[in-house]
């Protein structure tokens, strides 16, 4: 694996068929996951590490987002990563204005509505990062779905040329989806943190037993939460998957997106529901054997 730092280096050093990941560092086995497809699929992986500024609002957590190029490139380069592109700002961003793209009314909800901006500066980045480095195909985690419907959005808007390829959360053994922020919560807290997928999960059984009421799968994930010590619901809400429309009724795709604050930490996580052979059939990730490298820490 070799690390660059210019988009020239990529494109130099690229050959055959191009997956990309983008990411922000502090990798765990959801950001692996998505590099083991890409190797699956292409010639070159090419991983970003880049945390983007722009997409953190004044208040959030950009200072102590968490950090460890050391153990990235271990697990980047255990997972096949080709190219690990870790460019400094300046790279990035160009030195002129750039002309930020008018995002659709969907990303002004859900995480739209808590984050204002956030998804603007996501747009932003993941355009600069497909044109500068033009891959045939990028992988994005399910996890983020509404910065998956947003990315696919996106390349719609903007005609870019590359393949959006969707990939299934992956979760700690208790169902907790893996993230860099799970870091940030100790003892207490992640326990409570559990209670967002044990919720999703009471509902994906309920769907799998016949329930579709939007109302009635949104409260069961509330209730389950509301039992929970040290864990406050922000939303439940069953939408669309392509703009995130809210559903009175179940249908495929669609997803069941949940947000929860375990004291300062803002989580989220979804089920999503797919169109399969026998009717709608539930995608609720990947719950790992054993412990994430997070939990190490
Ligand atoms: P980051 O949070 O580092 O996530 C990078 C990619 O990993 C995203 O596509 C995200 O959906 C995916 N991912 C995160 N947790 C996952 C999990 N538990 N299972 C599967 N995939 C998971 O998302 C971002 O960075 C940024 O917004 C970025 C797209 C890089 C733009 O700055």
């Amino acid at each position: 694996m070799k690390m660059v730092g210019t988009f020239a280096e990529v494109r130099d050093a690229a050959y055959g068929s191009v997956g990309f990941v983008p990411t922000m560092g502090y990798l765990h086995e959801g950001h692996v996951a998505l590099m083991l497809e890409a190797c699956r699929e292409c010639d070159t992986v090419v991983a970003s590490i880049f945390v983007n500024a722009l997409q953190f609002g004044p208040g959030e957590d950009l200072a102590t987002y968490p950090r460890d190029l050391d153990r990235d490139s271990q697990l980047a380069k255990r997972a096949g990563v080709d190219l690990l592109f870790v460019p400094d700002r300046d790279e990035v961003y160009p030195d002129d204005e750039i002309a930020a793209v008018e995002l659709p009314d969907f990303a002004g909800r859900l995480e739209g509505e808590r984050r204002p901006g956030h998804f603007q500066g996501v747009a932003t980045v993941v355009e600069l990062l497909l044109t500068g480095i033009d891959p045939d195909r990028a992988y994005f985690g399910l996890k983020d779905a509404q910065q998956l419907a947003l990315v696919n959005w996106l390349v719609g808007a903007r005609r870019l040329s590359t393949t959006i390829v969707p990939v299934s959360t992956r979760r700690e053994p208790d169902g907790l989806a893996l993230s860099s922020r799970n870091r940030y919560l100790k003892g207490e807290s992640r326990v409570a943190a559990s209670a967002l997928s044990r919720g999703l999960f009471q509902a994906a059984d309920a769907v799998e037993a016949g329930e579709a009421d939007g109302p009635t799968l949104e409260g069961i994930v509330s209730a389950v939460v509301a039992d929970a010590a040290g864990i406050e619901l922000d939303y439940a809400a069953l939408v669309t998957s392509d703009r995130f429309e809210p559903l009175e009724k179940l249908e495929a795709p669609a997803v069941l997106a949940v947000a929860a604050n375990v004291s300062e930490t803002h989580l989220i996580d979804n089920v999503a529901f797919f169109r399969g052979e026998d009717g709608i059939e539930v995608d609720r990730g990947v719950v790992l054997e054993r412990p994430s490298v997070l939990e190490e820490n």
